[in-house]
């Protein structure tokens, strides 16, 4: 056995290495959150890049793409945040501290945030897209210095299916960061933006020139975003988003994830959308 250079143990990439649930906790009513480690060496580091996924496998079931939703400085566990919508994540919401699962990765292309030190930063996070952006986040206020403005503009169904609020809380008050949440449909509770995400970009100013954005959630949002950024001037080169494509090997063998030359597991999930205009157009691959 070997050690990838990201300190992931694999005979090949293809074979999961064993994980240990370190805790399991439950987000919203449909969304939880898997902490993971090396199963018989807690110490030992998971190194990563924010963006980056990794296979999750349920021992006898099947593999799901997860992103990783951890702070890539903090190495000795991982960070999944999983929406329970089908077979394997399913099983995966039933698991157990000391539980053990199958891990392949990282894969996949990282939020380009060393390239956009000095930019300002629009996030714009739709439902569970907040997860794989949570580590962008992490870096971005962790090295706050080297980015100009920060913008994060979240939208989510009802209030119950707000991710993080108690981090959010936290970004608002400790942070040079402004932060606007919204709601599809408001309850008793709610006294704030009610509306699709988009229609948050109504309550900050950015700067065209030197704005870079993030965008992730489903595909119609992260359109609806972009064509909003668009209109408020900014380049779609400087536009990112994450993809979501059905997956099986990861690692640009299989062809499940592919579109034209492009594969999302090995050259994305993280594109520009400069040079993914036409998937947007494409409704399943
Ligand atoms: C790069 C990448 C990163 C991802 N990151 C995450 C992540 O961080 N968290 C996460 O929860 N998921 C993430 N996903 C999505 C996840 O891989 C899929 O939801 C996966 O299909 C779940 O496997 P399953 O066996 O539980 O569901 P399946 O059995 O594959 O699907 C069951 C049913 O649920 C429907 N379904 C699948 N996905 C969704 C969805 N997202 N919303 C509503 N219905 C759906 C399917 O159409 C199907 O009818 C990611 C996918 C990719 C490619
Ligand atoms: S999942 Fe096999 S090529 Fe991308």
């Amino acid at each position: 056995m070997t050690e990838n250079k990201s300190g992931f143990q694999q005979v090949d990439p293809m074979t999961p290495e064993a994980v240990k649930v370190k805790k399991i906790f439950w987000e919203t009513e449909d969304v939880f959150t898997l902490e993971l480690a090396h199963e018989n060496d807690e110490k030992r580091e998971f190194n990563y890049k924010p963006g980056q996924f990794n296979m999750l496998y349920a021992f006898g079931v099947g593999e799901a793409a997860i992103s990783i939703s951890s702070d890539s400085s903090k190495k000795s566990s991982l960070l999944h945040t999983i929406h329970k919508v089908g077979y394997v994540t399913n099983v995966l919401s039933k698991l157990k501290k000391g539980d053990i699962i199958g891990l392949r990765g990282p894969f996949g292309s990282a939020w380009p945030l060393e390239q956009n030190k000095g930019k300002d930063i629009c996030i714009i996070a739709g439902g569970i897209g907040l997860a794989p952006l949570r580590p962008a986040i992490y870096h971005i206020l962790k090295h706050r210095k080297h980015y100009g403005k920060v913008v994060i503009l979240y939208g989510v169904r009802t209030p119950r299916d707000i991710l993080y609020p108690v981090e959010l809380e936290l970004w608002r008050k400790k942070y040079d960061v402004e932060i606007e949440v919204t709601v599809d449909r408001s309850d008793s509770t709610w006294r704030g933006h009610v509306g699709v995400v988009t229609t948050l970009l109504n309550y900050v100013e950015l700067n065209p020139e030197k704005t870079r954005a993030m965008v992730c959630g489903p595909e119609i949002m992260m359109k609806f975003a972009v064509d909003e950024l668009k209109k408020t001037g900014l380049d779609e080169k400087g536009i990112y988003v994450s993809l979501e494509r059905n997956m099986k090997c990861a690692l640009g063998f299989c062809g499940h994830c592919q579109y034209g030359p492009s594969f999302v597991c090995k050259d994305g999930p993280v594109f520009s959308f400069s040079n993914v205009t036409d998937i947007f157009e494409i409704k399943e691959l």
